[in-house]
């Protein structure tokens, strides 16, 4: 990475950040990282501390938007990580684009979604696939944090299967785009102000037959559902997208007819990286909290650390971790470096939502009672850990997408 971007290095440089690095855990992999990416992560693990961690709890129970923080991640770059700077985007890569949503995510995996939706489901295709006029309209002014976007792949019947759409897209008068159908699970549905949306323009083609869409919210003819009461990442908002006779401009089609399935695809499989950092975030933040219980609570005569039994959780779920963390850089980098990553962030999604699970629960065997009561963030982690199993493809998909990509390697297909 050649350059790297103006709002995150002012912010580092002038002084706002202090590490505090007596707390932190050593990142063995940390050094290893080019110094602009040791640098982001030094000031995104500040923020972290000043802003999501103190206020989590709060977003979590009373199912707050994060609204200042989210602002303040746009100042400091994160709400666009990898969008050029010429599109007012931060211009760095993906691998930064992971650390910094593993550790907004080890604060609050609330806006570590609300991140990783901004910067992969949004604005990602349309950097890729949009045209000049729809960069300028549908990027720039969502990379502040000012404003953000949502994508609109699932419907209430399908999910996993995103090629069976049932929303349509029919010509209206003077070309415009006639959108009806309904959209579910949309992450960020409520304050988004523009979204992405995937609907069949020819029923015959099947997935062939999906093309994509940006349309801005509000428009005519698009309404919300409820907002979902979810069982964790309660500081994101959820919920579905109506579509009724909603009337596009004919310019707002992203890509070419027909090419809709495969934009999801290809967002999809960044997208998994992001939320394989999520994941990672969750996953730390329940070791860190189980190791600093366990260094402080005593039974047998001593704190429950110098216990075996603990010993043994611990390291099992730092195994994970670390794992999840070197093929998620390792995703990352493929698509940095242009080569094919789909397999990889397959993986990179699995193994991190899983270690989170995982992690997660540990960590409330090692708490024991403490872990189950809200007076510590276990649960939270617990209970935000789950969905990092079920969206942006299920852990049953990560299994199809990489065995599919292992027969295609074996030429077996
Ligand atoms: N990149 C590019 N093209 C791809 C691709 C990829 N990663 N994966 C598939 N394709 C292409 C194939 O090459 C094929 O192309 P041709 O028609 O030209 O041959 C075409 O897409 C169809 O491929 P498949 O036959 O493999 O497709 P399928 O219907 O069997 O589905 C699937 C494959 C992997 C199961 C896919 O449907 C999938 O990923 N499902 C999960 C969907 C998902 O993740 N949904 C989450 C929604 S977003 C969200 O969670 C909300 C949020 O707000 C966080």
């Amino acid at each position: 990475m050649a350059t790297c971007s103006k709002t995150i290095l002012q912010f580092a440089r002038t002084g706002l950040c202090k590490h505090n690095w007596t707390r932190s855990r050593n990142i063995w992999s940390l050094s290893s990282l080019p110094e602009t990416h040791q640098m982001l992560y030094k000031t995104v693990r500040d923020f972290t501390e000043a802003e999501l961690k103190p206020n989590a709890a709060k977003f979590d129970k009373e199912h707050l938007y994060p609204k200042n923080q989210i602002k303040k991640m746009g100042e400091l770059g994160l709400m666009s990580v990898d969008i050029p700077e010429e599109l007012g985007g931060t211009g760095l890569d993906y691998l930064a684009y992971a650390i910094a949503t593993e550790e907004i995510s080890r604060g609050c995996a609330s806006a570590g979604v609300i991140m990783s939706v901004n910067n992969s489901l949004y604005l990602g295709p349309i950097a890729k696939f949009g045209n000049k006029e729809q960069k300028e309209k549908f990027i720039r002014p969502f990379t502040t944090g000012e404003r953000v976007g949502c994508f609109a792949l699932s419907e209430p019947g399908n999910g996993s299967d995103a090629g069976a759409a049932s929303t349509t897209a029919n010509p209206g008068s003077s070309g415009s785009w006639v959108l009806n159908g309904t959209k579910a699970w949309i992450t960020n549905g409520y304050e988004a102000e523009a979204t992405v949306v995937f609907a069949t323009t020819d029923k015959t083609k099947k997935h062939k037959g999906i093309s994509a869409f940006l349309v801005p919210i509000p428009t005519k003819g698009l309404s919300l559902g409820k907002k979902e009461d979810k069982l964790g990442i309660r500081g994101s908002s959820t919920c579905s997208l109506i579509f009724e006779d909603c009337s596009i401009p004919k310019e707002n089609m992203l890509g070419e007819p027909g090419m809709g399935f495969k934009i999801a695809m290809m967002t999809l499989d960044s997208g998994r990286i992001g939320i394989a950092s999520q994941a990672l975030g969750i996953a730390q933040v329940a070791l860190d909290c189980a190791i600093d219980y366990a260094s402080k609570r005593n039974a047998f005569g001593s704190p429950i650390l110098k216990l075996q039994a603990i010993q043994t959780k611990i390291a099992e779920m730092a195994l994970r971790i670390e794992g999840a963390r070197l093929l998620t850089w390792r995703a990352a980098s493929l698509k940095d470096n242009k080569q094919p990553y789909t397999k990889e962030a397959a993986m990179a999604k699995l193994a991190a939502s899983e270690a989170a699970t995982f992690a997660s629960h540990q960590a409330i065997q090692i708490l024991g009672g403490m872990g189950y009561v809200t007076d510590m963030p276990a649960e939270r982690h617990y209970r935000d850990a789950r969905i990092t199993e079920i969206y942006e493809g299920t852990s049953e998909i990560q299994r199809l997408v990489i065995a599919g990509n292992l027969i295609k390697e074996y030429g077996l297909n």
